[in-house]
């Protein structure tokens, strides 16, 4: 381990101990990738050694998860794992079929959603640097995330796999993976560039967004990770954008990744996602991957000899070929591929398992939390009934690529049964059913008429016992990568048992367990508690069951809108053009009111807003105050504020900073998030909190001049707990 992260992870272990306050800042960690000059000249030299075939023969996989080295000249093959919540256990290398080897295991951590509800800078970090020791100590090369395309609809079928709907939000757990990954010489692949949200006809389907849309929602998370964290991979997405295939669209690769944000790393398709030769090598991508070669003449890819044949026909020129091997030597480099000094990681060790616990316990959402009915005291349960198809069910397979083989996973009936041990009297009930329209098959609509006997069974078990707690949710079959969710409902005729259970036993908790939005109307007017649980990794069920007992105080807060009907969003406020779409295309008529920004224009009550997130203690906050009342371009915006925790247990709080400007020239969100800090007090202390903006920040982006104008005027600046949990407002003035 170098010494610089073990001083950082002393100094956080610290912090947690002595309930400090953490996460100030973005973790500052010292970046190991600043790509090094010192390598070019050798690159140049390799290149220059190399044939066009041999050249080639780097552009494209020469296997599932493997694209081509030059033994020759002692450059190595390229090896690819996914991704983005664990590393995928070992394939035939010309197959998608699975080895089923003895150690090719992994840690199962929390999927995206989970991580983003942490609102934790630093937790993005060391979720980085564990999956990336995993990464290295399977040996592998890239990881296929972190996954960030903008949660635009809720039922999106890879909306687990995301963070938020947020931009601001979404970048600041980008980086902070992305510097975590790659400081354990494993580069990460963004993934899927860029306005890849819905699973609906997702290799062909064309997004049409404004530029202005683009640019403020759907691309700052990959500018940072360019800008801030140096990341050395992306992914092209599936779908085209504006007519074009995003594995070979010229403006959004060449013109806006490459020229404008300065990406130096390399173009990866995503699997199969190639559909030419020449486009493709001059719309910016480096290499292809996963298009079916049944033969395993991976030569015949369209990166292969098509691509030689362009480059002798004199169609694409020889310097297109050399920066794409430029790329992947680059980063290959910078990797320590070529050398000893290369990080050895670390499998389903203690410090990555305990960054799995840590994520997954700092993840959890108290959504409601009536007469204080959380936490239980385990001393004085004598029974307690664990209900629902989702407490003893693993979550780490399925979803299709996002999958993991885990070394083990504690389900919640595992993690509450621990804790209680043999003294609380356990009555489990299933209480529903996965089904689906088709026996086994996923695929097809799922079946939502409750089981009336498993109702009666898990009602009997509430009413003789002391208090209930449903498992209720999504699985993995019902949130997926390939397939968008049917309705934002909770299926399997899961509201019946909430409803039914809640009426036996008065102290009934639903958690939900869940990557994406799900609708909660009935469990907030049933259920006195209500928990967002996740898809929490190896370490769920110990982490859930923490928080039930209260030995962790949650902390965790939405990074999506919970709206109360699918049209409340956005996305499905108008026809079907906007979504899924219609004639091949889906056009982003909500522009930039994605998510709460929607909800607020439109004066909408969502069940749970953006930043919800309660705790079992109570915070005060002061009115926030600034450095100044007048900032101009160049300017930071300092705002202060204290925090004081004023209830009886340690417990963190997300300080939110949201902007919005008074009057514009044109449409402006209410507000805007553009800063937030985790801090942790401990009971009856209190804290400064100091956040900071850009007045850069606060720009928009005007599609005439195609650049981002900061608007002269007053802005109010909104401290809250949650999008509409204010706290304090201020205002100040920009003049430019
Ligand atoms: C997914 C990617 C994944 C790739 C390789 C594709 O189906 O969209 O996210 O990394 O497969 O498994």
């Amino acid at each position: 381990m170098k010494r610089g992260s073990f001083l950082l992870q002393t100094l956080i272990i610290v912090q947690f101990l002595s309930g400090c306050s953490i996460s100030q800042t973005d973790a500052n960690t010292e970046q190991k990738y600043q790509y090094k000059e010192q390598y070019e000249p050798l690159i140049d030299s390799l290149i220059k050694q190399m044939t066009l075939n041999e050249k080639t023969g780097m552009l494209h996989g020469t296997g599932m998860f493997v694209s081509g080295g030059v033994e020759r000249l002692g450059i190595p093959e390229f090896h690819y794992t996914d991704g983005p919540n664990g590393i995928r256990e070992e394939l035939e290398r010309h197959s998608w079929k699975p080895l089923n080897l003895d150690n090719d295991y992994a840690t199962f951590f929390p999927t995206g959603s989970a991580l983003a509800a942490t609102w934790n800078k630093e937790m993005a970090y060391k979720y980085g640097e564990a999956i990336g020791l995993e990464a290295r100590a399977r040996n592998k090369d890239m990881l296929l995330g972190p996954a960030v395309n903008i949660m635009r609809t809720p039922i999106g079928g890879r909306t687990f796999e995301y963070f938020s709907e947020d931009p601001y939000l979404n970048s600041r757990i980008t980086v902070n993976y992305t510097k975590g990954v790659q400081n354990q010489d494993v580069a990460v692949c963004v993934k899927h560039f860029a306005a890849n949200n819905q699973e609906y006809q997702r290799s062909s389907i064309s997004v049409e967004v404004s530029e202005r849309a683009l640019r403020e929602i759907y691309l700052p998370a990959y500018k940072a990770a360019v800008q801030e964290a140096n990341a050395m991979g992306m992914m092209g997405a599936y779908n085209k954008f504006r007519g074009e295939y995003l594995c070979q669209h010229d403006y959004l690769n060449n013109q806006i990744l490459k020229n404008e944000f300065g990406f130096n790393g390399i173009i990866v398709s995503d699997w199969a996602a190639t559909h030419n030769t020449v486009t493709a090598a001059m719309g910016g991508l480096d290499v292809e991957m996963g298009t079916p070669t049944p033969d395993q003449n991976y030569n015949n890819n369209y990166m292969g000899y098509p691509l030689r044949d362009s480059v002798i026909a004199g169609i694409v020129p020889m310097e297109v070929i050399d920066d794409k091997v430029r790329r992947i030597l680059r980063v290959t480099y910078n990797l320590n591929k070529m050398n000893d000094s290369r990080e050895k990681g670390e499998l389903v060790s203690s410090k990555t398992t305990k960054t799995a616990y840590d994520v997954a316990a700092e993840s959890i959402v108290l959504m409601k939390n009536e007469n204080s009915l959380l936490p239980l005291n385990k001393d004085k349960l004598k029974s307690i009934a664990l209900i629902g198809f989702n407490a003893d069910r693993s979550q780490a397979k399925g979803g299709f690529t996002a999958g993991v083989k885990p070394k083990y996973e504690i389900t919640p009936l595992e993690g509450l049964s621990n804790k209680l041990k043999s003294k609380v009297e356990i009555n489990y009930a299933q209480g529903y059913v996965q089904r689906f329209e088709e026996k086994d098959n996923w695929r097809t609509p799922p079946i939502n008429t409750p089981d009336q006997k498993l109702i009666n069974e898990a009602v009997a078990a509430a009413q003789k016992s002391d208090a209930a707690i449903i498992f209720a949710g999504n699985t993995r079959e019902i949130e997926t990568e390939t397939l968008d969710r049917p309705s934002l409902d909770l299926p399997f005729g899961q509201d019946e048992l909430i409803k039914a259970v809640t009426a036996a036993n008065p102290n009934t908790i639903v958690v939900i367990i869940a990557g994406g939005a799900v609708n909660l109307t009935v469990a907030k007017q049933t259920a006195p508690a209500i928990l967002y649980g996740w898809f929490n990794g190896s370490e769920a069920g110990n982490a859930i069951a923490d928080v039930i007992f209260g030995n962790v105080n949650p902390s965790g807060k939405l990074p999506f809108t919970i709206p109360t009907r699918l049209c409340d969003i956005g996305a499905h406020a108008f026809d079907s053009l906007s979504y899924p779409g219609l004639n091949g295309k889906v056009e982003y008529k909500e522009g930039i009111l994605v998510g709460y920004r929607w909800i607020d224009k439109h004066d909408i009550t969502p069940t749970y807003p953006f930043g919800h997130g309660l705790s079992y203690t109570t915070f005060s906050y002061s009115k926030p105050t600034l450095n100044k009342t007048y900032f101009r371009p160049g300017d930071d915006i300092n705002i202060s504020v204290k925090v004081k925790n004023t209830g009886e247990s340690f417990g963190k709080e997300v300080i939110q900073c949201y902007v919005g400007i008074n009057q514009s020239k044109v449409l402006r969100p209410v507000k805007e998030l553009k800063a937030f800090v985790k801090t942790g007090l401990k009971p009856k202390t209190e804290n400064i909190v100091n956040l900071s903006i850009k007045a850069e920040d606060l720009a928009y982006f005007d599609e005439d001049e195609m650049k981002w104008i900061i608007e002269p005027g007053l802005y109010t600046l909104y401290i809250g707990s949650s999008s509409t949990d204010i706290k304090g407002i201020t205002q100040f003035e920009i003049t430019l």
